[in-house]
């Protein structure tokens, strides 16, 4: 299956060659969607320079040498020098029959590459944060989208499972008792215990003496205190598949790499940076200093990696994800899912470990970071009734307000469909909204617009399939047959299901999930104008019902799948 894109793309490529010579087989098309046809090519602009010729000229030399027959109507050039290209209905209705009998979708297979993908990342005895909801719900929409296009995804989870907080964590543990009310919290609002042990940590001379001692004890591999931080780590994994269940995110035990997966090999970071001279004794601290890397006053900025009391930072362990994910993995292109104000952090890191070799060039690594998610004041997010957030209290608010939304425009649905709707619809709300915005950019969390029926949201994309499907079964056994694009609002409909290949691999080029949330709003609208104006069951003939009938299941299946690469369901009914 080849996209319109993609086909108009080379016979552009072909008359360059025909009309300016071999020379000219790499050239860019420059192939625009346009408002004014399908497609503009807009090559003769950055060649009427390399040629010495008026752009026009160009591209009225392109024009006679392009051989469209069949595929598109006779190409126009416009404005300074654009070539206007409108594709040929017989030609686009065809396609989407070839699309109809592709189980992708047009969407293609790609060189496998193995792609370990660091996400959601949230912190033992600790609640998770709106910011780790985002990690986590674009990290998993990325994950499936490159598994979709054929590559191996290696889910890493570097979970906060280490570092003095665990100190405070297992006295306080101990205080309140192994099988306390309190202990067992921490499964699902592990805010409380966190809290306490913070409390007593800043009030209590005594305690914070006995929990700098417990990380101490805690290095050093004594066996009770490793028990003790198991169980705090092992409650927590209750809460994580908790939230990850909820979410409906393929997270599971087995892509746990915390912080503490790494600690053999901190030592050896550490040697092997100070043996090569990349890392220096400074103050009692091992550290590496970058070139390039400066503070105020023009001051350099270390990469601490051993503390002067010997102890490893967040540095260090990431340092030895990339050595890990390189060597052991055999990562190919590497992705960190992480909030955007860790960028300088990542950046010291992968720079150290290009200089040590840990990160050939051959290797990508990239940074997709997550912006900040705000509340309605543009401050920290808090839950409606003004309490701290908690994730799951959250997760439920957007189920309670789906429920409203589905209630009152269903009616007619019995209480437990309704009631089984709901999840799907809050949690998909939610998803949507993380994904539908660039992922580096800041947004404001509002419930009532994420569950809204209409604009750009999950429910109206979910409310789009489920009236494509509620069609397709009042449809009976009537067949789908050839596609035929009489009526404008079918040939659009058609032009748009045909670009999902296209999007679906500028996603996992760019990693950038809210271009498939775009395409999609644009195929629900397509699809909602195409069934305004072209009754389908009915159609006035039997030909046109059939072609009708092709055209709305690709929008279902295109849909649903293009869902379902967000990870966000598409309920029967709604
Ligand atoms: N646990 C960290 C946090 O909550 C995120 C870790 C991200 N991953 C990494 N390799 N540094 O901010």
């Amino acid at each position: 299956m080849t996209s319109p894109a993609s086909a108009l793309h080379d016979l552009v490529q072909t008359a360059l060659v025909a009309a300016f010579g071999e020379e000219y087989a790499d050239t860019d098309p420059v192939l625009r969607p346009s408002q004014f046809a399908d497609f503009q090519a807009n090559v003769a602009l950055a060649l009427a320079k390399r040629l010495g010729r008026p752009p026009r000229e160009v591209a009225d030399l392109l024009v006679e040498h392009l051989d469209v027959t069949g595929v598109c109507h006779e190409p126009e050039v416009s404005g300074p020098g654009f070539v206007n290209l409108r594709l040929d209905e017989t030609w686009l209705g065809s396609a989407v029959d070839d699309l109809s009998r592709d189980p992708r979708l047009g969407v293609p297979t790609q060189d496998r590459l193995v792609v370990p993908i660091d996400y959601s990342a949230p912190n033992v005895a600790k609640e998770m944060h709106v910011g780790h909801l985002r990690t986590t719900v674009v990290g998993d929409a990325l994950a499936r989208t490159l598994e979709h296009l054929g590559h191996q995804v290696v889910r890493q989870n570097h979970v906060g499972d280490w570092g003095t907080p665990f100190g405070m964590l297992i006295e306080h543990l101990l205080d309140v008792g192994e099988d306390s009310p309190e202990a067992a919290q921490l499964r699902n609002d592990p805010n409380a215990f966190y809290q306490a042990a913070r409390e007593a940590f800043e009030g209590d001379v005594a305690f914070a003496d006995r929990a700098r001692r417990r990380v101490v004890a805690l290095q050093a591999g004594d066996p009770e205190t490793l028990t003790l931080w198991q169980e705090l780590v092992d409650l927590s994994k209750i809460y994580f598949n908790t939230i990850y269940s909820t979410l409906g995110v393929g997270l599971r035990d087995e892509h746990l790499a915390g912080e503490s997966s790494y600690n053999d090999d901190l030592a050896a970071v550490c040697d092997e940076l100070e043996a090569a001279g990349i890392a220096t004794m400074s103050e009692g601290a091992l550290c590496v200093f970058l070139d390039g890397y400066t503070g105020r006053e023009g001051k350099p900025v270390p990469l601490i990696i051993r503390k002067s009391d010997g102890g490893y930072g967040y540095g260090t362990t990431d340092l030895a994800t990339v050595r890990h994910r390189v060597r052991d993995l055999h990562a190919e292109r590497m992705l960190y899912v992480i909030g955007a104000p860790q960028s300088l952090h990542l950046q010291m890191v992968w720079d150290t470990a290009r200089k040590a070799g840990w990160l050939p060039p051959t290797v990508e690594v990239v940074h997709v970071q997550i912006g900040n998610v705000l509340g309605a004041d543009r401050k920290i997010l808090k839950t409606r009734s003004g309490a701290p957030l908690r994730l799951m209290a959250l997760l439920e608010e957007a189920v309670a307000a789906a429920r409203a939304v589905v209630d009152e425009s269903r009616p007619d649905l019995d209480e437990a469909l309704r009631a089984a709707i709901a999840p799907q619809v809050g949690i998909g709300a939610v998803k949507y909204a993380d994904l539908s915005v660039a992922h580096d950019s800041e947004y404001v969390f509002d419930l009532d617009r994420m569950v809204a029926l209409t604009g750009n949201t999950g429910p109206y994309l979910q409310y789009a399939a489920a009236r494509v499907r509620s069609i397709l079964r009042s449809a009976g056994d009537a067949v789908p047959g050839p596609v035929r694009l009489d009526e404008p609002s079918e040939r659009a409909l058609a032009l748009a299901l045909l670009g999902f290949g296209d999007v679906v691999v500028q996603v996992g080029d760019l990693l950038e999930p809210h271009r498939l949330c775009g395409y999609l709003f644009e195929v629900a609208q397509a699809f909602s104008a195409f069934y305004e104006n072209c009754p389908v069951l009915g159609a006035p003939d039997e030909p046109t019902r059939a072609s009708r009938l092709t055209l709305a299941r690709v929008t279902l299946d295109v849909l649903e799948t293009g869902l379902g690469l967000l990870g966000i369901e598409a309920p029967e009914r709604m």
